[in-house]
């Protein structure tokens, strides 16, 4: 009887042991919380960032949402639930998300905006690499390969504060071009959760209503963008009208080799998430966060943000960016 409960306290003991870290707390619980994992780039985001913050310590939940705002925000619930430490979240709608901050906040936990900003909220912080440039980058080789003629613009989710970033970022680019009358917006919309069926539509329709006269399509990313040219190609366009995207996504960077997409804008993803993942574990230890951060206004306060840069690629310097940074396979990029 003695024995057994000495073996209990000692294999409670052990389980307790096993739970901390080598500095004596216990170990770091992060909760991620993503809105979906359909595009391509949201896997390489997980898997880095479990990766990063394994090797510093900390364990990671992570979650998923299929862009539906009310299952995302009962599995951070849940999350917190669980007792995690720090929230790490790529919100679907931007808006709705608040009121996860609200319940983490609640709990004491601190919130990470990863990617995506979230509006009209107390958020902690925000890391992500620059959307405004992202829509400056691709406007700016749009104007540069195809200065005048007639445009189409096809942003992203209008949930996503992001979508909205980066078209102030092309029109930044695109005003003085469409005032002084040498670029005409000949249609502009917005795709619900960045749908690359519905960029489809839109561009089938857009190529109807101009009697094919369309010149450059500003599209803010790879999933979009595939849609798009599925559209030229309906109509033999494609190859013969600029396309941009974001992501270099394997099926963009692909398309980018045949000539049918002009360029996507490559995020190096390891940054983000590395970065992320060092700035959860010390939000998690109540540490100060070092890096320089600018400051975003989300509709409520000023969210110390952690901009990274990006950079266009298109077939000139595909293999001295995406593929030798190892974000995707020179085998797989020019695969026939
Ligand atoms: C945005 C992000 C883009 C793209 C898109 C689709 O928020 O800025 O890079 O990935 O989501 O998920």
């Amino acid at each position: 009887m003695r024995l057994k409960s000495l073996m209990s306290i000692g294999l409670a003991l052990a389980v307790v042991l096993t739970g901390c870290s080598k500095s004596g707390g216990s170990k770091i619980k992060i909760g991620l919380s993503l809105d979906t994992l359909k595009e391509e780039r949201w896997q390489h985001d997980r898997d880095l960032f479990v990766a990063k913050a394994k090797e510093l310590g900390a364990d990671v939940l992570v979650q998923a949402a299929n862009n539906d705002d009310t299952l995302q925000n009962s599995q951070a619930e849940n999350l917190l639930t669980e007792g995690v430490n720090v929230l790490v979240v790529v919100p679907h709608n931007g808006k709705s998300a608040a009121t996860i901050v609200a319940s983490a906040h609640k709990a004491g936990v601190p919130v990470i905006a990863y990617d995506r900003l979230i509006n009209d909220s107390d958020v902690d912080l925000y890391v992500t690499l620059d959307p405004v440039n992202v829509g400056v980058q691709q406007a700016e080789y749009a104007v540069k390969h195809q200065p005048k003629g007639n445009y189409v613009l096809i942003a992203g989710a209008p949930t996503d504060n992001n979508a909205a970033l980066v078209r102030q970022g092309q029109m930044s680019v695109l005003k003085p071009y469409v005032d002084r009358g040498d670029i005409k917006i000949v249609a502009d919309q917005w795709a619900k959760d960045w749908s690359p069926v519905e960029a489809l539509k839109i561009m089938e329709n857009a190529l109807t209503k101009n009697n094919n006269a369309v010149d450059a399509v500003v599209v803010s990313n790879d999933g979009m963008a595939g849609g798009v040219i599925q559209a030229l190609s309906e109509q033999k366009l494609a190859g013969k009208v600029l396309v941009t995207g974001q992501d270099a996504d394997l099926a963009a960077c692909q398309r980018i080799v045949q000539g049918t997409q002009s360029m996507t804008v490559y995020k190096p993803l390891n940054l983000l998430a590395n970065k992320a993942a060092e700035v959860a574990v010390l939000l998690a230890q109540k540490k100060p966060i070092t890096d320089p951060t600018s400051k975003l206004n989300n509709g409520k306060i000023d969210v110390p943000s952690i901009l990274l840069k990006t950079t266009p690629v298109d077939k000139s310097n595909l293999d001295s960016t995406v593929i030798a940074d190892g974000f995707q396979k020179k085998e797989d990029v020019y695969k026939k």
